[in-house]
């Protein structure tokens, strides 16, 4: 990727690029929703990533050449002020101006992309392609990043440019990631850990081909999670978010919130504990428990936050009828895209293909399948 970035940029600007980037893209493997309410997630950064080769030009104009996809933008530095709606550029342009207001001066720019995360599937193209190209344009401008400042400017770009109410979740697990280990992320500390992968299992990640449209569904999700703990805040005083809030006290207050409201908290709540539980599973090896835990937080997606869809949950119900899985659900915002699933290592492929074929026979759609690694977070190339 290294050199292919590398000859292209000479190729394209007739010159050597000044920096080379790479950011991977993310796998939530449980905590769905929770980032944004200061709760705890357990991701992986995943063997599949964004590659950026960049360099500075005079002038104001400054291009972006996708390799992969042939797509290409050239736009003026100084004047970011109207996103165009649904262009991936955005999540760049985004980046300048949050850069921007933290007195970052970035200077026209030139940049080869090429990625091998899929697009808008759920596994954080956009953050892959956010923090690659904050790690350039940071290098560029002459300016040392804290990953935790790299990390909110990408989620700024997300909620001021994209428009999409976005937690820290993709982020995070594209800078801290590392090879064979998940990533634990503490939204209310924003601390993370590595915590080793059982050693034997594997990532499959199944596309179900059927794209999902986060913004929308998401930002009103997030909405309810707010008024759920407007209304909370009248029973538990000290509750600021829903991270302060126990299954047992959001049962007790059932009767004070709207059903709907109601159901949104319980998956948040639920997911932060499962997570817990997910944690201490892992430390004693109990692979089965977690995949369980995979498997209810899936279950909780459907019945409580609706933010599953009828060829994700078939995904995962066939997960649940082949004996190498311990655990599948949905991973991301929801509505479309991937699902993800634990299983035997050895019987990785094997079992890729027998969902595969199982999908088409029940969907009459073609699902794409991969076999995912944990990798090391972003950094130089
Ligand atoms: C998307 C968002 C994240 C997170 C997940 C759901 O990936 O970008 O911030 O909220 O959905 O857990």
């Amino acid at each position: 990727m290294r050199e292919r970035i590398k000859s292209a940029f000479a190729k394209r600007f007739g010159q050597p690029p000044e920096v080379m980037t790479r950011a991977p893209g993310r796998l939530e493997i449980l905590g769905n929703h929770t980032d944004y309410n200061e709760g705890t997630v357990l991701s992986v950064a995943v063997d599949r990533a964004m590659h950026v080769a960049a360099g500075l030009v005079p002038g104001q104009l400054c291009t972006l050449v996708d390799i992969g996809t042939g797509s290409e933008r050239t736009f003026d530095v100084n004047d970011l002020t109207n996103p165009q709606k649904g262009d991936w550029a955005n999540y760049v342009k985004g980046l300048i101006v949050e850069m921007r207001q933290r007195s970052i001066t970035v200077p026209a720019f030139r940049a080869i992309l090429l990625g091998t995360v899929p697009i808008a599937a759920g596994m954080s193209s956009s953050a892959a392609l956010e923090m690659a190209m904050t790690l350039a344009l940071s290098q560029l401008a002459g300016v040392e990043l804290p990953w935790l400042e790299a990390a909110r400017i990408g989620q700024a770009c997300e909620n001021n440019y994209v428009g999409a109410r976005t937690g820290l979740l993709d982020q995070f697990s594209s800078l801290k990631g590392k090879a064979d280990s998940l990533v634990y992320s503490d939204f209310r500390s924003l601390q993370v850990e590595n915590v080793p992968i059982p050693a034997g299992t594997a990532f499959v990640v199944v596309n179900s081909m059927v794209k999902h449209n986060l913004t929308n569904e998401y930002n009103e999700r997030r909405q309810a999670c707010e008024e759920a703990v407007q209304v909370l805040q009248r029973v538990y005083p000290g509750a600021k978010t829903l991270r302060d809030v126990s299954p047992a006290q959001l049962a007790a207050a059932e009767k004070e919130l709207t059903p709907i409201v109601y159901r949104r908290a319980c998956h948040v709540v639920g997911e932060i504990s499962r997570v817990a539980q997910g944690v201490e599973a892992l430390a004693s090896g109990d692979i089965v428990q977690f995949g369980q835990l995979m498997f209810a937080s899936h279950d909780s997606s459907r019945e409580n936050f609706a933010n599953s869809s009828r060829e994700l949950d078939m995904l995962v119900k066939i997960a649940s009828e082949l004996p190498s899985a311990y655990g599948a659900r949905l991973s991301g915002g929801g509505f479309g895209g991937i699902t993800v699933h634990l299983v035997q290592a050895e019987q990785a492929a094997v079992y890729a293909k027998e969902v595969a074929d199982r999908y088409r026979s029940q969907s009459g759609q073609t699902a794409e399948t991969m076999i995912c690694t944990a990798a090391d977070g972003a950094g130089l190339l």
